[in-house]
């Protein structure tokens, strides 16, 4: 009896442990401590349209490598997304840390 109690124990303590580990999603909108990838947040929201070097104009997508659009209208435009096409992501890229470092990432870019 004590032996069967002990082994439902370590049962029941095993099932915690292994019930803490259901984070394996990545989370593009943490709002913890850890760097930004831009990288990787331009290959999940923006290389589709366009591109990987941001030519690729897919679906009308602005040629990035050539545009002329400064820090705060970057911003706005992924943000709140253009006239032209360009979709709103602000209820999809919520932490401003990862706006910023995408703002950087597209310039990154141009020629
Ligand atoms: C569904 C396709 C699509 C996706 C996905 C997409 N875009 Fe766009 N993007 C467009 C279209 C269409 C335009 C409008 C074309 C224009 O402004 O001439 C645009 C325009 C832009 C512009 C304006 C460029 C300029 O000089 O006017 C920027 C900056 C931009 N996108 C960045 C991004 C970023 C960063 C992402 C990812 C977070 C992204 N886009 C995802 C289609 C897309």
């Amino acid at each position: 009896m004590v032996l069967n109690n002990t082994l439902c124990i370590s049962l029941f303590l095993l099932l915690i442990a292994c019930n803490t580990d259901n984070q394996s999603t990545i989370d593009t909108n943490s709002k913890d401590n850890t760097p930004s990838n831009p990288k990787a947040l331009y290959a999940i929201h923006c290389d589709a349209c366009h591109g990987v070097d941001g030519k690729a104009g897919v679906s009308g997508a602005a040629n990035l490598s050539i545009s002329k659009l400064s820090d705060k209208e970057i911003e706005n435009t992924i943000l709140n997304g253009n006239e032209k096409g360009m979709m709103p992501f602000k209820d999809m890229i919520t932490n401003p840390k990862d706006i910023k470092s995408l703002v950087d990432y597209v310039k990154t870019l141009r020629k």
